[in-house]
């Protein structure tokens, strides 16, 4: 598209550019007097002020505490503040600001409210596997409506970074491995922040992150090097970015990584080229925390050279590391840095703050009436519960033996049946753990016909290192008073009274998340030893997860009668998982992100490249493994449902699509098990011939459906040309002709496929 734009003649730019200058509309015309006028009145030093974004109160997550933030608040070299809310603690900062400020000017209050901010919903690879766009724009809506009554007008989130390697901690904070869901995410999340009408009060900024390719850490390991061609950035990493810029997101996130060999935030390609003059982005970017201090370890100069690099990339506001405010005056002096450059930072974050309506009511989001109103109720609960059990993914169910019966003795083991802390997960910072409901409590609060027991079975970990590096953060991991092996006897005792065993295992919170990667992604040792003694009495065993990540489970898929994974499901997790263990609700989650057999096929993601040397069994000198096979455990868009679902041929509505055309690609699907269930419907794409080479498969569409045993429903998809488009290697988005199939089913794997022609 930018390419396009790149060939009209450039006489023929500037004459139309000169006859038909955009229109601005009367809103915007009064914010450009308002703003302007109040820049006319700052000085130097009060507009750098407006770049600085410091952190007070509650948790740390870099090196750097902000030192004397009212101080400075007072003399106006604040912007905005972090990591402070409730209506009383904002109030206080946003009095000083407009109060004991010269030009009266207010803060923005961010924080990370990542999957709810109070009530908490599953984490968002969580959420993500519910492929219910408008559950994830309502749980958004929600976590604002929270937030907004809580003192907060911003939130760095969505976090959309493409991740194909789950070694990497921070896969559990975004949509997973493909482009296209990721950005119907992205888009649903900004819209469900945002609303319709920044002014409300119960609307706030949104900030997609962490621009860009963030997820793509060599070796998974956090805030290392990223380093890929631009062809697949912009086909496989770019997508949802983009996605929330055109949703309209308000601000971005520079990443902390470095992108063709320059740190995000001084990275003049990303900021200017990709982000403002290809993609149109009107808002601000606000560095990751310390990330510009950073780059001086990144080694690209000292403090006042990264400052430099910063402001001309630009980013506009400084997290934490007040290098702005220390360098930019000094810069500005020397003639390195020009008085223009820092009006356009500041102009950008004060529109920010006018479009909230914060000059009109600065005390706008400080209402301890809305607080009582909004925080944690009964309607926010429902919709953590719903989210919760649309999150889970079924991954494995052999023999049915879910849903449990109610007249069958059931042992509940692990350490998870009573734990509360983990069920709420990473970055919920603001929300209590001991209001999440755990699944002990569900149970007993569940009538059933047989008895069931409790054993705790083993601690979540007993590596004393491991308990080192996770304690100081919060994870609250205790060595029981009884020994690991008395645990074991007891969970194994257990186990021989009951008739099934559900075992809850899985990675305490702090195990995924930032700064948490892993080299070895499958359950502790100790988890393992309990399973195996488990698995020794010869009942079966339903295996139910929590993790922030996919985890290797081949043992486990090997031995277990079936796997619920149910990620970190939130405050209404326990009830949720009860309903679904014992089928008052039908699992429909599907994976957004592949389980690899071991870790060494990381990266492995479903939408690949084919090579020159496809996988041939036969063959020696073909693309494969001489220890695995190339298939995953669990592929992209693998869930199962306690029904079953089949699918009829695709039936095209044309062998050809015109380049002004559409075609209809329509599969009948039917319930043909014993439960109304929800299934969601995927559409691949497969491109067979490019100037570039083409993926094997690539979702382009899904839709869901609920039936009723022996139902049957069509679903139809609508495939144009531009759902073909692609970048070539010239960057330009285009479409090509030639042969192209279609796939329609119940995951990545599917082979049900009809064959079209673009012409
Ligand atoms: C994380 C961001 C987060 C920021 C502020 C950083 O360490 O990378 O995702 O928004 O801290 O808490």
């Amino acid at each position: 598209m930018q390419m396009k734009r790149m060939m009209v003649p450039a006489m023929l730019l500037l004459g139309s550019f000169a006859m038909a200058q955009p229109k601005t509309n009367p809103a915007q015309a009064r914010m450009n007097t308002f703003v302007q006028a109040l820049m006319q009145k700052m000085t130097l030093e009060e507009k750098i002020g407006q770049l600085n974004l410091p952190s007070i109160g509650f948790d740390v997550t870099g090196p750097v505490v902000s030192q004397g933030v009212e101080e400075k608040i007072k003399k106006g070299l604040v912007g905005g503040v972090f990591n402070t809310f409730t209506p009383v603690a904002v109030r206080k900062l946003q009095e000083m600001a407009v109060t004991q400020t010269r030009l009266k000017i207010p803060l923005l209050f961010g924080y990370d409210v990542i999957h709810g901010h109070r009530t908490i919903f599953p984490i968002p690879l969580g959420l993500s596997a519910s492929w219910d766009t408008a559950m994830i724009r309502l749980t958004a809506r929600a976590a604002a409506e929270e937030a907004s009554a809580d003192g907060l007008n911003w939130t760095f989130s969505p976090m959309v970074d493409i991740a194909r390697d789950p070694r990497w901690g921070r896969v559990s904070e975004g949509a997973g491995e493909d482009p296209f869901l990721g950005s119907q995410i992205a888009k649903a999340m900004v819209k469900g922040y945002q609303g319709d009408d920044l002014k409300k009060d119960n609307t706030i900024l949104a900030c997609v992150k962490h621009f860009a390719l963030y997820g793509a850490s060599e070796a998974g390991r956090d805030y290392n090097t990223t380093d890929m061609s631009r062809i697949r950035m912009y086909n496989e990493y770019f997508p949802p970015y983009k996605a929330a810029i055109d949703a309209g997101v308000a601000t971005v996130m520079s990443s902390f990584n470095e992108v063709d060999g320059v740190p995000a935030s001084a990275n003049k390609w990303l900021m200017t080229d990709v982000l403002r003059k290809q993609w149109g982005f009107k808002g601000f970017v606000v560095t990751d925390y310390t990330a510009i201090n950073e780059m001086i370890a990144h080694g690209i100069g000292d403090g006042k050279e990264v400052a430099r690099r910063a402001i001309k990339a630009p980013v506009e506001m400084d997290m934490v590391g007040e290098l702005f405010i220390q360098q930019l005056p000094g810069l500005v002096k020397e003639g390195k840095v020009s008085v223009a450059e820092i009006d356009n930072a500041c102009r950008l974050i004060l529109e920010a703050k006018y479009k909230l309506g914060l000059f009109e009511d600065p005390y706008k989001y400080v209402s301890e009436e809305r607080n009582r109103r909004e925080i944690m109720n009964d309607q926010k609960k429902m919709l953590a519960k719903e989210a919760a059990i649309k999150s889970m993914v079924l991954l494995k169910n052999e023999n049915n033996v879910l849903p449990l019966s109610a007249e069958k003795k059931i042992a509940f083991i692990g350490p998870l049946v009573k734990n509360q802390r983990d069920l709420i997960g990473n970055w919920s910072g603001a929300g209590d753990y001991k209001q999440a409901v755990s699944v002990w409590q569900a149970l007993e609060r569940k009538i059933t016909a047989a008895p069931f027991y409790y054993a705790k079975g083993c601690n979540l970990v007993d590596d004393e290192a491991l308990k080192n590096k996770l304690n100081p953060h919060g994870a609250m991991l205790e060595a029981d008073v009884q020994s690991p092996e008395a645990l074991i006897r007891e969970a194994v005792e257990t186990a021989n009274k009951s008739d099934v065993v559900v075992a809850f295992l899985g990675e305490p919170f702090g195990m995924s998340g930032e700064a948490a990667s892993r080299s070895d992604i499958g359950l502790l040792p100790n988890q393992q030893r309990l399973l195996k003694a488990l698995k020794e009495t010869g009942k079966p065993i339903v295996l139910v997860l929590m993790n922030g990540r996919p985890l290797t489970l081949s043992w486990e898929d090997e031995n277990m009668s079936a796997i619920l994974e149910t990620w970190y499901g939130g405050t209404m997790a326990g009830p949720a998982i009860v309903d679904v263990l014992y089928g008052e609700a039908n699992p429909s989650g599907k994976l957004s992100m592949t389980f690899p057999r071991n870790v060494g096929q990381i990266p492995l993601y479903y939408n690949h490249k084919n090579t020159g040397r496809p996988l041939d069994e036969n063959q020696k000198y073909t693309s494969k493994y001489l220890d695995v096979s190339n298939e995953p455990l669990y592929p992209f868009g693998h869930g199962l449902s306690y029904t079953s679902f089949s699918y009829g041929d695709i039936m095209l509505s044309g062998k050809t699509l015109g380049v002004t055309g559409k075609l209809t690609a329509t599969v009948t699907v039917t319930n043909t098990g014993k439960y109304k269930g929800e299934e969601t419907v995927q559409l691949y794409v497969r491109d067979l011939v490019g100037t570039v080479t083409r993926p094997v498969k690539e979702l382009k569409g899904f839709s869901k459906v609920t039936l009723a045993p022996g139902e049957s429903k069509k679903v139809t998809f609508t495939i144009t040309p531009d759902d073909l488009k692609f970048y070539n290697g010239d960057l330009q988005l285009v479409h090509e002709p030639g042969e192209y199939h279609v796939f329609i089913g119940g995951s990545s794997a599917t082979s049900n496929k009809a064959t079209f022609t673009l012409r």
